[in-house]
């Protein structure tokens, strides 16, 4: 379960990025700042963070949870000379850990911006910061962790129990292709926002698909909105 090790994560990866796994830490997100590029694993994080100002992200021992420190030079990545965006990071993210779980056979859904649920509950969250000449993109998938009761009606775990490390290096390597190129049809068929009615920044309306940048389209009164950041919280 708990077998991450920073050296066979690095054989399995596409790209050459420093790997760092610690047993404990208050944020992988704030870890990864510090560093100029690489991926930094714990095994826990004290203070994980989610993304509303204050929000915690559980993270008990059992959960996968990592950041990317991918530096960026004249608005490009330098990992894969991708143009920077915190949209295109969030947007892809949501799309590898989400192709990345259906290869294991999970029926993975995008919720629009960056939560991915099975079966109707959120099994991954991704927080994206920009720090300087970088970007921190952190993910956290209940790959096996137990989840609290008092979270257990809107969160579950994956009860994964085979080789974190190949989970880790099949997300981590299907993220940077999709910065490359968001892979926006599969998201406009794996997402569990569309079809829903839903709250929004710009107002309540029905979610009727996610555009070329990643914005999401929302039908207000027959007028297609759309939005770019905040929730979309899907009302019943
Ligand atoms: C959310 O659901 O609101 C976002 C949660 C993001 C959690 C991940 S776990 C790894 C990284 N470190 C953190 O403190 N947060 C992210």
């Amino acid at each position: 379960m708990k077998n991450l090790s920073a050296q066979r994560i690095k054989e399995l990866l596409d790209s050459d990025l420093d790997v760092y796994v610690y047993d404990e830490v208050t944020s992988t997100n704030d870890v990864a700042k510090g560093i100029s590029q690489g991926a930094v694993f714990a095994l826990r994080q004290t203070a994980g963070r989610g993304r509303s100002m204050g929000r915690k992200f559980y993270s008990g021992e059992g959960g996968l949870y990592f950041s990317l420190a991918l530096g960026i030079k004249d608005g490009l990545l330098n990992i894969n000379a991708a143009p920077f965006s915190p949209g295109r990071l969030t947007i892809s993210a949501g799309i590898a850990v989400t192709k990345v779980l259906i290869g294991l056979r999970y029926n993975a859904l995008v919720k629009w911006v960056n939560d991915v649920y099975v079966d109707g509950k959120k099994v991954c969250g991704i927080l994206a910061e920009g720090a300087g000449d970088k970007a921190v993109l952190g993910i956290g998938v209940n790959l096996a962790s137990q989840i609290p009761d008092e979270l257990s009606e809107k969160a579950a775990s994956l009860n994964f129990t085979a080789d974190f490390c190949e989970v880790a290096a099949a997300i981590i390597n299907t993220l940077i292709r999709e910065i490359s190129s968001p892979d926006i049809e599969f998201l406009n068929t794996h997402c569990l926002t569309l079809g829903k009615r839903v709250k929004t920044l710009s107002g309540e309306g029905i979610a009727v698909g996610v555009d070329g940048t990643g914005a999401l389209l929302v039908d207000i009164n027959g007028n297609i909105c759309r939005v770019f950041s905040g929730e979309a919280e899907i009302l019943l």
